[in-house]
């Protein structure tokens, strides 16, 4: 399963990670959550959250996705909606609950008749904006008057940054947050470095707000065991030696590696070989052909020298053997690439380690975008 938040059997391994973040959900540490796209940070906030939640009735799970929320007054529309909905599963009770503790603002929730499990709210958001204590504060009141804790999941937090005054904002939000008795909350999103300066940077409001972590890849050798059982569940056969070479096709990548998975799965007939391995990788290459093609079209020869030597596995990329090797100008200019190529999400620097985010566009630069000369 791909290009979805994952659930159920499709889930493989991170039981490190899962203990970690339901260690930190039930003892009430904030989480800040951070990887490159597509590694899997829903799937696993997902993952621990339903797992609390069967344990622990007296834990409510609050999940807010801030991808289309592009305004504060919106955010305060989709945190009240969100708290809302979070604190009970009756109609009756979100009526009451929007207007007892949000009543001076007129809350109105609107149930479509095809859904009545679901509502919007809608509220004088100008005067919520104006004066937002009661609705950042709404999570530990509903929590306190229902005797629950909360564990608020608010996703792709790094979008606050283009609210406007963001800094202001996030001042807001941690002087209120921080006073919350019984509220925890997971921040996550993926672009690392506008995260670790939220959270990192003594200046800011929410420096030293929890525990950061990391997410990382899953390892080959638990990918191993995950693959070859999806397979024979299935009546194919993927032996460990196959099932490693996805993995490491793939470079890991959670999504990569389950895509390539399921094209390799879908061109067995029975047992699987590695040139069906190879095919199904080579087909994906093709299918983003198009894609890859645009992206190459737009960086400048320079960089794509530079990407050159990322997938010969340069390291030392201001030396001048490097520099000369792949006509990269100066050791300022390196600079500049890199900087250039880390914004645009192509390349991951951790450490001294440069390498490719989307390790299928790397396997198709190698293929056809990176002609010699
Ligand atoms: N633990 C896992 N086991 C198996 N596959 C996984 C796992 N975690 C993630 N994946 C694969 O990676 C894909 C992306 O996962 P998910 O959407 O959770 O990532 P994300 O980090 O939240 O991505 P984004 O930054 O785009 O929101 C899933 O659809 C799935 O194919
Ligand atoms: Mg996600």
């Amino acid at each position: 399963m791909f290009g979805k938040v994952i659930t159920g059997g499709h889930f493989a391994n991170r039981s490190n990670e899962l203990a970690h973040l339901k260690a930190n959900f039930t003892s009430g540490i904030h989480t800040i959550l951070i990887s490159p796209r597509r590694w899997g940070k829903s799937s696993l906030v997902r993952r621990a959250a339903g797992q609390i939640e069967t344990e622990n009735k007296s834990i409510r799970f609050c999940f807010l996705d801030l991808m289309n929320v592009r305004s504060e007054s919106e955010f305060y529309r989709h945190f009240a909606s969100a708290v809302l909905k979070a604190g009970s599963s009756k109609m009756e009770e979100w009526v009451d609950d929007a207007r007892s503790f949000l009543g001076k603002f007129i809350p109105r929730l609107s149930f479509s008749p095809d859904d009545i499990s679901n509502f919007s709210l809608s509220m004088d958001w100008e005067e919520v904006a104006r004066n937002p204590d009661d609705i950042l504060n709404l999570p530990e009141t509903l929590a306190k008057e229902k005797k629950i804790r909360f564990v608020l999941c608010i996703d792709e937090f790094q979008n606050l940054a283009a609210f406007d005054d963001p800094v202001a904002f996030q001042s807001k939000l941690r002087s209120h947050w921080q006073l919350h008795q019984n509220v925890t909350f997971c921040l996550y999103g993926s672009k690392r470095h506008m995260l670790m300066d939220v959270f990192t940077k003594p200046a800011m409001p929410f420096y030293n707000f929890g525990d950061i972590l990391f997410l990382q890849k899953i390892k080959t050798e638990d990918w191993i065991p995950f693959l070859t059982t999806k397979f024979e569940e299935t009546g194919k056969i993927l032996s460990p030696e196959q099932a490693k070479l996805i993995a490491e096709t793939a470079g890991c990548h959670p999504y990569y590696v389950q895509q390539l998975a399921q094209q390799t799965w879908l061109r067995t007939h029975l047992i699987c070989s590695e040139d069906i391995v190879f095919a199904a990788w080579d087909s994906l290459q093709d299918q983003l052909s198009l894609l890859f093609q645009n992206l190459t079209d737009s960086l400048s020869p320079t960089q794509l020298n530079f990407l050159k030597a990322v997938s010969d596995n340069q390291t030392q990329m201001t030396s001048k053997t490097v520099i000369d090797t792949y006509r990269l100008g100066t050791p300022g200019n390196v600079k500049k690439i890199k900087e250039a190529l880390e914004n645009r999400e192509i390349i991951d620097l951790s450490g001294k380690t440069i390498s490719f985010l989307d390790p299928l566009y790397e396997a198709w630069l190698k293929r056809d975008g990176l002609q010699p000369g």
